[in-house]
C-alpha cells in the first residue's frame, strides 16, 4: 500500500494485485490501511467469487465486467484479456513508477502515479514477445469514483460555441463521448467532473479528470452493478492504429485528476497551478494584441496594414498579429495552404516593410500559420500529392477545401520545418498563431494504416523542435477557434485561442467553460468590433471589454473604422487590463454560483489583499433587481474596500438610483461579503459591471 500526498490532497495506491489500483483519492487521510480494510467489499450472489479491483487498468480476466481497461490481442485472437502480476516498483517523492506483467501474454504494464497539484496518472504496455505483434485497439487509464459521487458535469460545444457545461445525475449505467475528429474538437472536450448531487463552486465534494491528448479520445463514466464508479480516459485508437511489433511500447496521454472537498472552484484552480508550475510558462506580462482577422480579413495591403498598426499602438497594444492570408496564393480559404512562402502579390516588398514599422511602433510581430495542413490548389500538393493524409483509392472529402499534411512522413515533416525555420529565421517574429481547421477523416500513414496517432506525436515533435529552434517565440494554439485546448498542447505553447465568437455574451460562457482546465493568461480573449462577426449581435464597448479583458487581452476589430473618442475609449479598456494584468494573470480564478441568467466571477489575489469581480446579466428574470451577489472565499477576517470599476461608455442600467454603496464604495469584512452578500444595480441585459476590492 503506498501513499502518495499531494498539495491539497491524498492518494492511496494498492500494489498487491498487479496492475496498482488507485483506493482511494481524497482528502488527506492518517492512515493508507483504512483505505483498503475498511473499504473491504462484501461478496454477493449474481456476480463472481471474487471482487476485481478498479485498478489503473481494469482486467476482464480478473472478473471486472465493465470495460477492460486494455484492448487487444494477438494472432488468431488470443491473449485477448491478460491478467498481470506485480514485478516492480519505485517510489521517488510523489512519483511511483509500478510494473507488473503477464508472462504468459509477454505483455508488460509501466503504469507512473505522480501526485502534486493534480494527480497525474499514465501507463505504457510493451510487447515483451521475442516474434509476436499484439494489436492494440486501446489502453486507457481508470479512476475509481466515491460512490456519493452521483452527479456529472460534462462539456459539449461546437464551432463558436465551446465547452458548454451539462449536468447529469449519474444513477447507474455508462455514458461516454468519443472524439474522432483528429484534434481535442469543439464537440467533446476531454474533460469532466463527479461530484456530490448539486456541487456548486464552493460547496460538494467534487473530483474532475482531463486527458492531455489533442487527437481522438474517449472517455467513460461507469457505474457497476454492485454500485462501485469509475471514470475512464484515453486515446480513441481506430481499428488496427497502433500495433507493436516485439520491443515495442505504447504509452497513454497523462490522465491529469483534481479532487476538491468544497466545490468546482478550488478543484478547477489546480489545473491552474499545473500549468503554472510548466518551467515554460510565460512570466513577463502578457502583450496585449491586436489581430488582423476581423478586421481585413485576406485582404493584406501594406498602407491598410501599416495604419491598423498605427491604431493598435496608440490604443495600447503590444503585439500585432498578421493572421490568414500573407503567403503562397492564399487570397481566400480555397487555395495556398502549404506553401509557406510570402506572396509577392499580397506583400509585393516582403514582409519587412511592415515588421519594421510594427516593431518601429513599439509592438511585437505575430504571424498565422497552419503548417498541419495543405490545400489541393498549393504548389505543395502539386509537387506532392502523396503527402496528404487520406486512404489511397477513395476521394478524401474536404474540409474549408484543405486536406491534413502526413507529418509522420519524414519528409513532408522536414519539408515544413524547413519552412517555417525560414519564416523565423529571416523575421523579426515573436509570436505565431498555429491554426488547425480540417477534422483527419480516412487518414492513412504511409503503411495504410490509420494515423491519428502518429500526425498527433508527430505535431509535438515539430512544436517541439521549432521551440528548440526559436526559444524566444511564443505559439498559439488555435483549432477553429478552441478545438485544441488541452495540457498536452499547453506544454509547447503559450495560450490557447478559446473561440472564434468575439461575442461577449457567448463568451461569457465559453470563458467560463474554458477557465475550468486553464488559466486567465493562457485564455486568448479578444475585444471584437460592436456587431460581432458570428452571431450579428450588437454589444458596447464596456461589454465587450469587460469580458475580454479577463483573458490574455486582444483586440480584433477595424480600428480604422474609429474616431478619436471611441480609441481613446478602446485605450482606456487596454489601460485597465494593464492595471489589473499582474492580478488577472497570478491569481487565482474564482466563480460564483448563480441563477442561469447572470454569470459571476472573478480573480482573488493568491494573499486575498485584492480581487476583481465581474457580474453579468446574460437575460431577463422574473424580479427586476438580481439578487445580491454572495462573494465566498475571501479572508474572513480582513476588511475589504469594494468599489465599483467604471468602463468606457458603461450604461447605467434601468433603475432609477444605484445602491447606496455605488458610488462611494462599501467596506465589509470577507466573511460579511460572503455571508451577507452585496446588492448590485438593476442591469441592463448583455451588460456587465466589475468590482475591484481592495483590503484595507
Ligand atoms: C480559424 C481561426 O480560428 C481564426 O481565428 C482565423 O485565424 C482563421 N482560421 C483564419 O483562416
Amino acid at each position: 500500500m503506498i501513499h502518495l500526498r499531494g498539495t491539497a490532497f491524498d492518494v492511496v495506491v494498492d500494489l498487491s494485485h498487479g496492475v496498482p489500483a488507485i483506493v482511494y483519492w481524497g482528502a488527506p487521510i492518517d492512515g493508507p490501511a483504512t483505505a483498503t480494510s475498511a473499504l473491504d467489499r462484501p461478496l454477493v450472489f449474481g456476480l463472481p467469487d471474487q471482487i476485481a479491483p478498479v485498478s489503473v487498468v481494469p482486467e476482464h480476466a480478473a472478473g471486472f465486467t465493465g470495460r477492460p481497461g486494455l484492448l487487444g490481442h494477438r494472432r488468431r485472437g488470443t491473449h485477448w484479456a491478460p491478467r498481470f502480476e506485480p514485478l516492480d516498483h519505485h517510489l521517488d517523492g510523489n512519483r511511483l513508477v509500478a510494473v507488473a506483467h503477464d508472462p504468459l501474454a509477454a505483455l508488460r504494464l509501466t503504469t507512473t502515479i505522480d501526485v502534486a497539484d493534480c494527480l497525474v496518472v499514465s501507463t505504457e504496455l510493451t510487447n515483451a514477445h521475442e516474434s509476436d505483434r499484439y494489436l492494440l485497439d486501446g489502453l486507457t487509464v481508470t479512476l475509481p469514483v466515491a460512490e456519493h459521487l452521483d452527479e456529472l458535469l460534462t462539456f459539449s460545444g461546437r464551432w463558436t460555441r465551446e465547452l458548454q457545461p451539462e449536468r447529469t445525475s449519474w444513477a447507474h449505467g455508462a455514458m461516454t463521448a468519443e472524439n474522432r475528429r483528429g484534434r481535442t474538437s469543439h464537440e467533446t472536450p476531454s474533460l469532466l467532473f463527479a461530484g456530490t448531487t448539486g456541487f456548486g463552486e464552493w460547496g460538494g465534494e467534487v473530483v474532475g479528470a482531463h486527458l492531455a491528448w489533442s487527437g481522438n479520445h474517449t472517455w467513460l463514466a461507469d457505474r457497476l452493478g454492485d454500485g462501485r464508479r469509475y471514470l475512464q480516459l484515453g486515446e480513441l485508437l481506430h481499428p488496427g492504429e497502433c500495433s507493436l511489433e516485439p520491443g515495442e511500447s505504447y504509452r497513454t496521454p497523462d490522465v491529469v485528476a483534481v479532487w476538491s472537498g468544497d466545490g468546482l472552484t478550488s478543484a478547477t484552480q489546480r489545473f491552474h497551478r499545473r500549468l503554472r508550475a510548466r518551467p515554460e510558462h510565460p512570466e513577463r506580462p502578457r502583450p496585449v494584441l491586436v489581430n488582423t482577422w476581423e478586421a481585413v480579413y485576406f485582404d493584406h495591403d501594406l498602407d491598410t496594414l501599416r495604419d491598423l498598426a498605427d491604431r493598435a499602438a496608440r490604443v495600447g497594444a503590444e503585439r500585432f498579429v498578421l493572421d490568414d492570408g500573407w503567403f503562397g496564393s492564399r487570397r481566400d480559404d480555397t487555395s495556398g495552404l502549404g506553401d509557406w512562402v510570402v506572396s509577392p502579390e499580397a506583400h509585393p516588398q516582403g514582409l519587412a516593410p511592415l515588421i519594421e514599422h510594427v516593431t518601429g511602433l513599439g509592438m511585437e510581430f505575430g504571424i498565422w500559420v497552419e503548417p498541419e495542413m495543405v490545400n489541393p490548389d498549393s504548389d505543395l500538393y502539386r509537387a506532392h500529392p502523396e503527402w496528404a493524409l487520406v486512404t489511397d483509392g477513395y476521394e478524401p472529402p474536404l474540409g474549408r477545401n484543405q486536406l491534413v499534411l502526413d507529418l509522420a512522413r519524414p519528409e513532408a515533416f522536414e519539408h515544413v520545418l524547413g519552412q517555417l525555420d525560414e519564416l523565423l529565421g529571416a523575421h523579426d517574429i515573436s509570436f505565431v498563431k498555429w491554426d488547425m481547421n480540417r477534422d483527419h477523416i480516412a487518414g492513412s500513414g504511409s503503411d495504410g494504416a490509420a494515423g491519428t496517432h502518429d500526425q498527433t506525436l508527430a505535431l509535438y515533435r515539430l512544436l517541439d523542435e521549432l521551440r528548440r529552434r526559436h526559444p524566444g517565440v511564443e505559439i498559439e494554439s488555435c483549432s477553429s477557434g478552441g478545438a485544441r485546448i488541452d495540457h498536452e498542447i499547453l506544454r509547447r505553447t503559450d495560450r490557447v485561442w478559446t473561440s472564434d465568437c468575439n461575442d461577449a455574451l457567448e463568451r461569457q460562457t465559453i470563458q467560463r467553460g474554458a477557465s475550468m482546465l486553464v488559466p486567465p493568461e493562457l485564455m486568448g480573449a479578444h475585444i471584437g468590433p460592436p456587431r460581432a462577426h458570428t452571431t450579428g449581435r450588437r454589444h458596447g464597448l464596456a461589454f465587450r471589454g469587460a469580458t475580454a479583458l479577463f483573458g490574455h487581452l486582444g483586440i480584433e476589430w477595424d480600428l480604422r473604422s474609429l474616431g478619436d473618442d471611441d480609441l481613446d475609449a478602446v485605450a482606456e479598456v487596454v489601460a485597465l487590463h494593464k492595471r489589473l494584468r499582474p492580478l488577472l494573470h497570478h491569481g487565482d480564478v474564482v466563480r460564483f454560483d448563480t441563477d442561469d441568467a447572470f454569470v459571476a466571477h472573478g480573480v482573488y489575489a493568491p494573499n486575498r489583499t485584492e480581487g476583481v469581480v465581474s457580474f453579468t446579466r446574460m437575460a431577463t428574470t422574473a424580479s427586476l433587481t438580481p439578487p445580491p451577489l454572495r462573494l465566498p472565499g475571501l479572508d474572513q477576517e480582513r476588511t475589504y474596500r469594494v468599489e465599483h470599476v467604471a468602463l468606457p461608455h458603461e450604461r447605467p442600467g434601468p433603475g432609477r438610483t444605484r445602491p447606496n454603496w455605488w458610488e462611494t464604495g462599501l467596506v465589509a469584512t470577507g466573511r460579511d461579503l460572503e455571508r451577507v452578500g452585496l446588492q448590485l444595480p438593476a442591469l441592463h441585459t448583455e451588460t456587465a459591471v466589475l468590482l475591484h476590492l481592495t483590503a484595507t
